[in-house]
């Protein structure tokens, strides 16, 4: 029986192969419910006493080359397939998954893309403004709302630091550094103290503009603005409903006429089919004073708007908050745009 056993050791320290299918067989042959092992323990009863432990250690032995054996066969076969696997340039490349571009930036840079077309350069700002360009050089007088806690994120008080309510503080970083003629386009970041919801969002974004040169007039400002809503829009029917904003006289707010067409219509343009898109208005000369441009010389329009409320539009989202989520779900399906 010793003879036997002694003869399996070397038959299986000799074994070798790469393929699954011998080493399971192997595996069944020895470590097999009914493999050779369990024999070997069953016969191992019927062993006189005196001789127990010399066959019980030479079974022990055999197992412990049988586990060695399959281990090593075990991971030879693996890292075979592995070096079959890289060798295999045929095969399909793993997939990389693609990012997209977030719908804000797809808008916003559509929106420069048409005003570059006309002549407007992009101009940057801070997002940590002070009040004089934020506030006081735009002619916000002191007790203007937009001044109030309520909607500004203050940084420092006394004198005011603050994150920008909005871009039209570009404006007049541009026109302190540069001479008309002027023609900028400022997107960015704004920030204001709003409690979010499906409509409103504390962080969102703006894209400005400004036009300052010898006798520009209303009647500039509004072909403008129709050519920017006939090329984003594909929709040329505008509309400049009288509004105020302290920094352009006179102003006004700007509604495209989406028509009512569908449902969808009706509901996003609440049954009139008009849709207000941005503000704008005239450059008031107090503005242009307080930068040192000559307003008797020159003139010049201004205009504001959100970049959000144009995405929602234009792809018919009904909820800010979805673009700050980063949700895959919804950023995915800007993939091919
Ligand atoms: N700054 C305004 C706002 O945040 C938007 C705006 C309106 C900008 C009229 C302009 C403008 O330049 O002329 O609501």
């Amino acid at each position: 029986m010793i003879e036997k056993i002694e003869e399996l050791l070397v038959e299986v320290n000799g074994f070798n192969t790469t393929s699954k299918e011998e080493i399971e067989n192997f595996r069944i042959k020895y470590n097999g419910k009914k493999g050779v092992l369990n024999d070997f323990y069953e016969t191992l009863k019927e062993v006189p006493n005196d001789q127990k432990k010399d066959f019980g250690q030479k079974i022990n032995t055999l197992k412990q080359a049988v586990n060695v054996k399959l281990e090593d066969l075990k991971n030879a076969s693996s890292s075979s397939s592995i070096i079959l696997e890289k060798e295999d340039l045929t095969k399909p490349a793993f997939p990389l998954d693609l990012g997209s571009r977030h719908p804000i930036n797809l808008v916003k840079n559509r929106i420069i893309e048409i005003f570059k077309s006309i002549g407007f350069a992009v101009a940057d700002g801070p997002e940590i403004e002070d009040d004089w360009h934020n506030f006081t050089a735009l002619n916000l007088p002191e007790y203007h709302p937009a001044r109030d806690m309520q909607d500004t994120f203050f940084i420092e008080q006394n004198p005011d630091i603050l994150l920008r309510t909005h871009t039209s503080s570009v404006q007049i970083r541009y026109m302190e550094e540069n001479e008309p003629p002027i023609r900028i386009l400022s997107p960015g970041r704004v920030f204001r103290n709003e409690a979010i919801s499906s409509r409103s969002h504390c962080i969102f974004h703006q894209i400005e503009g400004l036009y300052i040169d010898e006798n520009v007039s209303f009647a500039d400002l509004k072909q403008t603005i129709q050519f920017f809503t006939t090329e984003l829009f594909g929709k040329s029917k505008i509309r400049m409903r009288p509004s105020f904003f302290p920094f352009t006289e006179p102003s006004a707010e700007i509604d495209v006429y989406w028509g009512l067409n569908s449902e969808t219509d009706y509901r996003i343009t609440k049954g009139t089919g008009w849709l207000e898109i941005m503000g704008c208005g005239m450059v008031d000369p107090a503005v242009l004073k307080n930068v040192n441009i000559d307003s008797e010389k020159y003139s010049g329009y201004a205009f504001g708007m959100g970049i959000e409320r144009i995405t929602m539009l234009l792809y018919q989202m009904s909820d800010i908050r979805m673009f700050f989520e980063n949700d895959i779900r919804t950023l995915e399906q800007f993939k091919t745009l």
